[in-house]
């Protein structure tokens, strides 16, 4: 049986598992670096804020912002014995950006930007900021060149490509004229205060004033002067990740739900990747509803009383699911071709534990067949 998802193990160091909201990029982040550790290629997942169940289960919780290794007695309680070792890690994005901030200021603006109230707002709330670092680390595991598969699942982000442009974003940021025109002349000139009220005239100083206060403002200035020292590694990075995701040993697995906003998204996020020039491997199409089979409709029917109206009701609605399930998974076939599809079924539990991530991994890798209802379109 072939499998999209089994060829870009094959061809690729880097995989990318990316789409909207609560879809299941990070179980099937996690479900491909177990498969690639139990066929023999040893594999790094990095996943963003898993499910507190699942983090358990791959005992992420105690790692903070470190990768470990899976330890053999975790696989060994599943029932699973991996041919190469599987590491995985939970990216903290405070403490990511904490890390780079050491790593890469310069020593005497190290504290500064660590203990300002912009930076720190910078580091957790400001848009992009999670995405950033989420490539940024990207960037940093793979140069480290350990792990002969790495796995990177994405923030849940409103708008799907947010990761892509998180680098560009920063840098606008940090190149932002009016705040630059506002602050930096009379940064310079150490009297940053007289300098600014001297604007006093000035609509735009004025409004921030207002909305911020003196120390605020203040706080905001010494960000602006003391983050410039990063700006040159941002923009480096920015150059070094985005040639990263389009590197031909790279390749998306862009994960979608089969019902009618989720398939919309998911074509308009495939369309940019493909517009980017980034490889999309496969579209995982999870948690598909399975038709009821003719055995379980034969079973009810033989019930009688009440309960059998009520089953039928309940198993009618399931199969109006299917039905639409099974047409979201036409509509994204047309409008993702020629890229392949990879089904993988609703189950009845949440992916919480290895065994379960085991299960989802048989689907991936063609193993097993999901039972889609037939569209009468
Ligand atoms: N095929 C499936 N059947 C049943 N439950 C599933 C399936 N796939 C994922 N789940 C469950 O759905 C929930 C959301 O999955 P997951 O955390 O992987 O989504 P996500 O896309 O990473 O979400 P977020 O965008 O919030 O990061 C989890 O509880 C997971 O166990
Ligand atoms: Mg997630």
């Amino acid at each position: 049986m072939s499998s999209p998802i089994r060829d870009a193990m094959a061809t690729s160091d880097v995989l990318i598992t990316v789409g909207s909201g609560g879809v299941g990029k990070t179980t099937i982040a996690a479900t491909l670096a177990l498969r690639a550790a139990m066929e023999g290629t040893g594999s790094m997942v990095c996943t963003i804020d898993p499910a507190k169940r699942l983090a358990n289960a791959l005992g992420l919780e105690a790692l903070g912002n470190k990768e470990a290794r899976i330890p053999d007695e975790t696989f060994g309680a599943a029932g699973l014995l991996p041919r190469a070792p599987m590491y995985a890690m939970m990216l903290d994005i405070k403490r990511s950006w904490d890390d780079l901030v050491e790593r890469r200021a310069p020593p005497d603006k190290r504290e500064k930007i660590l203990n300002n109230r912009f930076y720190q707002a910078l580091s957790t709330a400001l848009a992009g900021s999670q995405e950033y670092i989420a490539m940024e680390k990207m960037w940093e595991l793979h140069e480290q060149a350990k792990y002969p598969l790495l796995v990177v699942d994405t923030p849940p982000t409103a708008h799907a490509l947010d990761f892509l442009d998180a680098p560009n974003r920063i840098l606008d940021f940090l190149d932002n004229d009016a705040a630059k025109w506002l602050l930096t002349p009379a940064l310079a000139a150490g009297k940053f205060g007289l300098k600014l009220f001297n604007l006093g005239g000035s609509y735009v100083a004025k409004t921030i004033a207002r909305f911020t206060g003196t120390e605020t403002l203040q706080q905001l200035a010494d960000f602006m002067l003391n983050i410039t020292s990063l700006t040159d590694s941002f923009r480096e990075r920015a150059h070094q990740t985005r040639s990263l995701l389009q590197a031909p040993s790279t390749a998306f697995v862009l994960v979608t739900g089969p019902m009618p906003e989720r398939v919309d998204e998911a074509v308009y996020f495939h369309t940019l990747l493909q517009q980017n020039k980034m490889r999309v491997a496969a579209v995982v199409v999870n948690r598909i509803h399975a038709p009821v089979p003719d055995a379980l409709w034969d079973e009810v029917a033989r019930m009688g009383g009440p309960l059998q109206a009520r089953l039928e009701q309940t198993l009618k609605e399931n199969d109006l699911l299917a039905t639409q399930d099974a047409r979201g998974i036409e509509r994204l076939r047309e409008l993702c071709a020629p890229t392949p599809l990879v089904l993988v079924p609703r189950f009845e539990l949440d992916v919480h534990d290895l065994k379960a991530v085991w299960e989802t991994s048989r689907y991936l890798w063609g193993e097993a067949q999901v039972d889609a209802a037939k569209t009468t379109r």
